[in-house]
């Protein structure tokens, strides 16, 4: 009998197949039994009649639970009513009856299918937003590899800081004292352009920030891009085409997960090329007017993120921000020291930012005195003040966190549910 996926289950109609899998619904009216099964490629309804299977047969089928794992062999017929595809079982075998299944159809709270995670996962959202995370994945490599970008891996333990001193996780490392997690491998993939001209990373990174948002995880994944001879409105640029090719495969890719999730796609298939540009003086001024009592001069919070994006069907990038508030690395706008040549991408539906990037300082002495300003240990960045010295180019780059921009595709609003098993300042179990 040939053992079959799911998600190739058009191509047997009318064929005798066998199907491996859990169960993870059933109704029985006594003489019929619905079973709805799950490979992990898809779901499929099979009907098991008792007067059409043998009795030990029947008797098998009568001791299925909730998430018992079987294998099924039957034909392949099409639904009466709706565009599926069903089973009509002949042959069952069990291959472990599941005991009691925690996870029942009653509401459950967030910290109790949390504490189940290695069980939740199994539900039909979670499948759907994983594989739409696996579709992020895979667009954005593909994107890359079609425009000049090759991975460079970036260390993951690290003897500096990236983004700021207070959001580090310490390690303690052999005789050498501490490491810390690497938050970004953006200053990793700085020194690669100049062998490599364009680069990107992706990994797991870490902050130890004490934020308990919808938005934050102490683990997450993210993907930086960064490109020699790139200015900040052409990073703009490439974001934007990233971000649109990931959305074009989510569609094209992800319908049934989509529609599992119930997802508004009209809002997805909105989103196109030319993204919004406002300066982050304009942003200040926009969130005001809309009631929040944002200051000039502070950093976006999460709600002034949703009230510049309400009226919007594309995202917007908040660009050139107070030097003040963001990394030392930015370049410095030439019109007004003042200001950096950074972006936020800011993502529509109140899902906030997804991406942050800028141009890079690439002159010697204004990032050493950006530095000291910031009294940096000097010691430990020399290499990257190296880049500087031999052959300094402009150059420019981003990172996105790939759970948030999961979340958005996803239509989810914690985005907790877009990592397998979320790392959260008071969740490190399972
Ligand atoms: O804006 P961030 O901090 O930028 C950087 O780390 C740069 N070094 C990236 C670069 O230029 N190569 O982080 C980038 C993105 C954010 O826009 C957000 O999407 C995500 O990473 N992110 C988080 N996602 C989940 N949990 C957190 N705690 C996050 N912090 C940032
Ligand atoms: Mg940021």
């Amino acid at each position: 009998m040939e053992k079959v996926l799911l998600k190739d289950i058009s191509a047997y109609l009318d064929q005798e197949i066998t199907l491996r899998g859990w169960v993870f619904n059933l109704r029985s009216s006594g003489s019929i039994a619905f079973l709805q099964l799950r490979d992990g490629s898809g779901f499929i309804q099979a009907i098991v009649s008792k007067k059409e299977v043998s009795p030990e047969i029947w008797g098998l089928c009568e001791k299925i639970t909730i998430e018992t794992s079987v294998e099924l062999t039957g034909k392949v017929s099409k639904h009466p009513k709706k565009e599926e595809y069903e089973l009509q079982v002949k042959n069952i075998n069990l291959i472990q009856i599941a005991e009691e299944y925690p996870i029942g159809k009653k509401e459950h709270g967030p910290d109790f299918l949390l504490d189940q995670r290695h069980l939740w996962l199994r539900s039909g959202k979670q499948w759907a937003a994983l594989r739409i995370r696996n579709t992020v994945i895979n667009a954005t490599y593909e994107y890359f590899n079609q425009n000049g970008f090759i991975k460079i891996d970036t260390p993951i333990l690290t003897p500096t800081a990236c983004e700021g001193t207070t959001t580090l996780f310490e390690v303690p490392y052999f005789d050498l004292g501490k490491a810390y997690l690497s938050q970004s491998g953006q200053l990793y993939l700085e020194a690669a352009i100049f062998s490599f001209g364009r680069c990107f990373d992706f990994g797991p990174t870490f902050r130890a920030e004490k934020s308990k948002t919808r938005r934050h995880l102490t683990e997450f994944w993210m993907m930086d891009a960064e490109a020699a001879f790139v200015h900040h409105e052409e990073n703009m640029k490439i974001q934007e085409e990233l971000i649109c090719h990931v959305v074009k495969r989510v569609l094209e890719n992800n319908k049934k997960e989509l529609e599992i999730l119930e997802r508004d796609t009209s809002k997805l298939e909105k989103i196109k090329e030319p993204f919004i540009r406002m300066t982050y003086h304009d942003a200040i001024k926009k969130a005001q007017s809309l009631g929040s009592d944002i200051k000039d001069g502070d950093d976006l919070g999460a709600d002034d993120e949703t009230l510049l994006t309400q009226d919007l069907d594309v995202p917007v990038f908040v660009e050139k921000w107070p030097k003040e508030i963001k990394a030392f690395y930015m370049k410095r706008d030439e019109a007004n020291p003042n200001l950096v040549l950074g972006a936020d991408l800011i993502a529509t539906e109140g899902h906030g930012e997804i991406i942050g990037g800028s141009e890079r300082e690439d002159n010697y002495e204004v990032l050493l005195q950006r530095m000291k300003e910031e009294k940096m240990p000097l010691e430990d960045f020399e290499w990257y003040l190296d880049l500087r010295k031999y052959g300094s180019v402009p150059h420019s780059g981003f990172g996105y966190g790939l759970e948030r921009l999961t979340g958005w595709m996803c239509g989810i609003h914690h985005i907790r549910e877009t990592i397998p098993f979320p790392r959260m300042i008071n969740r490190l179990r399972p």
